[in-house]
């Protein structure tokens, strides 16, 4: 498998394509697992090449003990790649690489999508996933590019940035893959003992109630009513829940059939954070 590291090697790598031949590009921090499989997958399917970055960003950790603690395993996952298909390359760029500058954000103006939820909570974060997402796009010139909707604020927000910038690419969202008890699979489950793996499940357990639950009843009593499957759990504590319209993110006012819906959540697994989010409607 190629494993590129320099920004000249890539150069090299993309002009060594066949006229009219294109491109998917997968963005990742690395600690590959099903989700990151499904959308390498589907970047196989709809491109001749594909490639997958690999890049721990620090600007978009907000949390020091958090990216300090963030899972690294570049071999197992370009053994995870190799075994997928012989068209993927693997970028895997230093930090000076990806930020010779010095490290830093660039401040974006994303119309509201990054001041709720996760851009409440973290602060810089987005700033710190566009400047890096950008800086790919730019660098790699991808047709499609693969984003989770585990992240769905996140993908929401590079929908944003490359209209903003006029990026020419295609934006791909892609449907979560689950644990199955129903955890949305993560690099940071890795960090969660068994009992918690499996108390964790109470989270997508929740989510299905509010969405059944979202035929009948007001966003309030939801709302209120996930608040109180976690009051007093020993091990799982609610940082958020939030129902919101997928286009602006804004929380749901009066509700209208001609807008979709999601429901978000937060949660501490003792001290990791685990998010996730369902289709309403
Ligand atoms: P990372 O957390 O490694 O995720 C890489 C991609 O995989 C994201 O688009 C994410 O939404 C998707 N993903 C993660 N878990 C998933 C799951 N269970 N089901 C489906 N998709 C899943 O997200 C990032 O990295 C970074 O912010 C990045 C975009 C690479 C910028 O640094």
């Amino acid at each position: 498998m190629l494993v590129i590291k320099t920004e000249k090697e890539l150069k090299s790598h993309l002009s060594s394509f066949g006229n009219g031949e294109s491109l998917g590009l997968v963005p990742t921090m690395g600690a590959l697992h099903h989700g990151h499989v499904s959308l390498v997958r589907r970047a196989i399917s709809e491109n001749d090449n594909t490639v997958v970055s690999i890049f721990i960003n620090p600007t978009q950790f907000n949390n020091r003990e958090d990216l300090e603690k963030y899972p690294q395993s570049l071999i197992a996952d370009i053994d995870i790649l190799e075994k997928l298909s012989n068209k993927i390359a693997v970028f895997a760029p230093s930090v000076e690489e990806m930020y010779p500058n010095g490290v830093g954000s660039t401040s974006y103006m994303f119309d509201g999508l990054d001041q709720v939820m996760e851009g409440a909570f973290r602060e810089g974060h987005f700033n710190g996933v566009g400047t890096v997402v950008e800086t790919l796009l730019k660098l790699i010139k991808p047709n499609k590019a693969y984003f989770g909707e585990k992240d769905f604020q996140q993908l929401q927000i590079i929908r944003k940035l490359v209209e903003i910038k006029d990026i020419p690419v295609d934006i791909i969202g892609c449907p979560i893959v689950r644990e199955p008890n129903g955890l949305a699979m993560s690099s940071r489950n890795k960090r969660l003992s068994t009992t918690l793996r499996k108390e964790a499940g109470l989270i997508y357990k929740t989510l299905e109630t509010a969405k059944k639950k979202f035929g009948t009843e007001s966003a309030k009593s939801i709302m209120d009513w996930v608040k109180d499957q976690f009051k007093g759990h020993p091990f799982l504590k609610l940082e958020y829940v939030e129902i919101v319209d997928v286009g602006t993110l804004m929380p749901i006012k009066r509700k209208q059939d001609n807008i979709k819906y999601r429901a978000f959540m937060a949660v501490y697994a003792n001290d990791v954070r685990l998010i996730d989010n369902i289709a309403l409607n």
